[in-house]
């Protein structure tokens, strides 16, 4: 008798083990990504079954969220108010993920643009270490506060634009990725021959695919960015401007307008900080084209093809792409979506540059100053950006397809960068489908991040020195 009930327990517990695990499969695994970009952060949750974590496509976003306020970099003379805009966000992330879930659940923050344009290092680690210090308080196991290079945001976005679309699978073609941001923009694709690229070619090994990925990611050239360089271009304090709306007026101070590394050599001599510029919109297309066209040094390629602007070297864009974030919005504002021909582009940007202020509070869905005063401007930049600078032309135009999301998830790098940072991708290709092990189970809730003893596994051995790691042991990616 105390035999059989003994034997009773231990399959009774084994079954309860087995009960537990079953019920983790089916609830599945959590990320989360904090996108700290220079204007906002934001924050995604990612899920998926946890048995098909490395299925190219099982990852969904199920819940995203916009922290209150400026981005983080706004924060360097003041990083302990970093903490407080957060609580709202991530209460809301608690509810999403089932709370016993919480502690084994992984959260990244990864900086960009602004946070590289930060020249003072010790401002920077301080907002770093602020919101390091945040987390801890925090039930999630977070995996460290990092500022992302340019490439890397590039290769990511890519990598985010494929894994929804489904173009990992098989023998697809993959789709270029244009990123618009509020301080860089990044263009990544798969050049016709990479060779000549090889600086700033990035090789991803997918599920047993290699890829050689162009990307480069150009500083100062984002739209919030690229907006102040046009405004600073004059010196007089009274200013009229041409891509703002007819009859709108603003005034910025000195300091919102020069204070970052993208502009502070356009500082007059007599550098005020709190001084105020006045500017008067006049709606003018073709002369916000024009001024828009002295953002770009185009004299630096000396009539050289395989160069957009700058003296860069790059690739004639091939295939299709897919062109999101600010690109989305600007053209969402417009009233243009997915794929149309250039001149429709045109043609809606000079209506939408010729309404007057008063106009545009009703044809614009959700007015709000900030954005509103500036869709001239970013169309005008974005035609110039692609037409002028990367050579789309009228019958390549249309291969750009202007897209936020795939289902309910954004194309944004932060899901190309979790599943890197997890090795959910891996190099090889699955042979065999391996039965259900509660080995799998660990893996997913313990063991995310390797060693970096493994980051080169995967880069050719007669080439790892002065390959530079972009990330994981699955999913290789090496800079030459
Ligand atoms: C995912 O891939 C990694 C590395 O190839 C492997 O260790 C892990 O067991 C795989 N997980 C699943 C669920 O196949
Ligand atoms: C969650 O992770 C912690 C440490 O990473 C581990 O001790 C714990 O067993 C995990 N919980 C579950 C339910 O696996
Ligand atoms: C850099 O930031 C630190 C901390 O905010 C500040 O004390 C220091 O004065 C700054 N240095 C410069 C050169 O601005
Ligand atoms: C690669 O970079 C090196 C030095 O950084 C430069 O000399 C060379 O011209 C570059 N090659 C290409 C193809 O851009
Ligand atoms: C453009 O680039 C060239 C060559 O790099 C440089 O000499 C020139 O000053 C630049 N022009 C502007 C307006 O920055
Ligand atoms: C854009 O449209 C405007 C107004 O219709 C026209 O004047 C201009 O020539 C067009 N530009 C191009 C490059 O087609
Ligand atoms: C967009 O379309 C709506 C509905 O047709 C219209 O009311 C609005 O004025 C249009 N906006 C622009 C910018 O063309
Ligand atoms: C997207 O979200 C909506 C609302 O939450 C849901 O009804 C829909 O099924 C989701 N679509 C996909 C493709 O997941």
């Amino acid at each position: 008798n105390f035999a059989l009930s003994r034997l009773f327990t231990v399959q009774w517990a084994k079954g309860c083990i087995l009960i537990i695990i079953l019920c983790a499969y089916v609830a599945g695994c959590y990320g989360i990504v904090l996108d700290a970009g220079s204007s906002r952060t934001t924050i995604y949750v990612y899920e998926w079954p946890a048995e098909k974590e490395n299925d190219t496509g099982v990852v969904s976003q199920i819940f995203k969220c916009s922290v209150e306020g400026p981005g983080i970099s706004s924060y360097k003379n003041n990083p302990g108010a970093i903490a407080k805009p957060f609580d709202d966000c991530l209460n809301k992330v608690k509810e999403r993920i089932p709370a016993h879930l919480h502690k084994n659940t992984s959260a990244y923050l990864g900086a960009t643009a602004g946070m590289r344009l930060l020249q003072n290092e010790t401002a920077a680690s301080e907002v770093l270490a602020s919101i390091q210090s945040y987390f801890r308080a925090q039930p999630f196991e977070f995996r460290g506060a990092h500022i992302i290079t340019g490439p890397e945001e590039g290769v990511y976005g890519w990598i985010t634009a494929n894994y929804l679309m489904g173009n990992f699978l098989e023998v697809k073609e993959t789709m270029g990725a244009l990123d618009l941001g509020g301080a860089s923009t990044q263009i990544s694709f798969i050049p016709e021959d990479s060779q000549d690229y090889s600086n700033s070619t990035l090789q991803v090994k997918l599920y047993g695919y290699e890829y050689n990925v162009y990307t480069h990611s150009f500083q100062c050239y984002g739209r919030d960015e690229a907006e102040k360089r046009l405004l600073k271009s004059t010196a007089s304090f009274k200013v009229d401007n041409p891509c703002y709306p007819q009859n709108y007026e603003t005034a910025f101070t000195m300091k919102s307008l020069c204070g970052s590394l993208c502009t502070q050599s356009l500082r007059p001599a007599n550098y005020h900080p709190n001084q105020l510029v006045k500017f008067h919109g006049t709606g003018d297309p073709a002369l916000c084209q024009e001024m828009v066209s002295l953002l770009f040094n185009i004299t630096a390629c000396r009539d050289r093809d395989e160069c957009p602007f700058n003296g860069i070297h790059q690739p004639k864009v091939k295939g299709n792409f897919v062109a999101f974030s600010g690109f989305y919005y600007t053209i969402n504002a417009l009233n243009l979506s997915g794929h149309f021909s250039l001149s429709d582009f045109n043609s809606s940007m000079w209506f939408f540059c010729s309404r007057s202020w008063v106009q545009l509070h009703f044809m614009l869905p959700k007015f709000e100053e900030t954005y509103a005063r500036s869709y001239c401007f970013s169309a005008n930049f974005i035609y110039y950006l692609l037409v002028h600078g990367y050579k789309f032309d009228a019958e390549t135009w249309p291969q750009i397809h202007f897209q936020k999301e795939v289902g309910n998830s954004s194309i944004a790098w932060s899901l190309g960068y979790m599943l890197s940072l997890t090795n959910m991708i891996p190099a090889e290709r699955k042979l065999i489908q391996l039965p259900l092990k509660p080995s799998l189970f660990v893996f997913c809730t313990k063991t995310f991040i390797l060693t970096a003893d493994y980051n080169f596994a995967c880069c050719p051995k007669s080439t790892q020195e002065g390959y530079f790691r972009i990330s994981t042991p699955f999913s290789c990616m090496c800079f030459a």
